[in-house]
């Protein structure tokens, strides 16, 4: 099998506050998106990873490249990144997106998604919503209530066929849509998408205090499983 990741890290992690954007902290000894990156070229699968980064980290990620990575220049928006990356991505049979902020991919929800891919065109892991989630006015009054028992929480890596990917991601282009994610934009223009069960220790790192979690999963993870 022959599978490219895109990993876009041209985010400046805002929500985290501080100057270094989430995906270059450091978690036990090494950049979040090291750890990514490392754990991709672990897969016999993957041949490729692709990582779209900003004008400025370009030159000096660059510089630390092996053969299986790319380094580009990302875009204005995630969205726009990935688009980036998409154009080095070759003659790849699937496409992997994933989080530059999520370190902790089990093999197991790596294999289960790429599996799921394959058969379906289109797959992503999700997690069931442990919250209640209601849909709010701009007043923050709340509009209405979801049924919880159908709600799934989007995780990556999402994996696609890759001329499945191109085309949904051209249309996104041609009418203007920006997506939060590529399952959505798919699910958006009429492709099935396949859920397969997600890993809770799958975080993405949003907060200081995930670092701290996502260094103790490390610790107890060992071989990854
Ligand atoms: O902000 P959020 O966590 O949803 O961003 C998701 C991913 O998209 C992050 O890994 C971020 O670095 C990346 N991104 C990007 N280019 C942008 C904005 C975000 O590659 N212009």
């Amino acid at each position: 099998m022959n599978i490219v990741v895109i990993v876009p890290a041209a985010g400046s992690g805002s929500r985290f506050g501080g100057q270094i954007p989430k995906q270059f902290l450091p978690l036990a000894g090494k950049p979040v998106l090291q750890h990514v990156v490392e754990r991709f070229l672990s897969e016999e699968w993957v041949s490729r990873v692709i990582v779209p980064v900003s004008q400025d980290m370009l030159a000096s990620m660059s510089r630390s490249s092996g053969e299986n990575v790319v380094w580009v220049a990302g875009g204005e928006t995630r969205q726009q990144s990935v688009i980036r990356g998409l154009a080095e991505a070759g003659d790849a049979e699937l496409i992997a997106v994933h989080d530059a902020a999520r370190p902790l991919i089990s093999a197991q929800v790596f294999r289960s998604v790429v599996e799921a891919a394959r058969a379906t065109g289109a797959a992503l892991p999700v997690l069931p919503v442990a919250d209640t989630i209601h849909v709010m006015n701009d007043d923050w009054t709340i509009a209405k209530t979801l049924d919880r028992s159908r709600l799934g929480a989007a995780q990556t890596p999402q994996c696609f066929r890759a001329d499945l990917l191109r085309e949904i991601l051209d249309r996104a282009v041609r009418e203007g849509i920006d997506g939060t994610d590529e399952a959505g934009l798919a699910v958006r223009f009429g492709h099935r998408v396949q859920a397969v069960p997600g890993d809770p220790r799958n975080i993405k790192i949003t907060l200081p205090e995930d670092l701290e979690v996502a260094e103790s999963y490390l610790r107890q993870w060992g071989p990854r499983s």
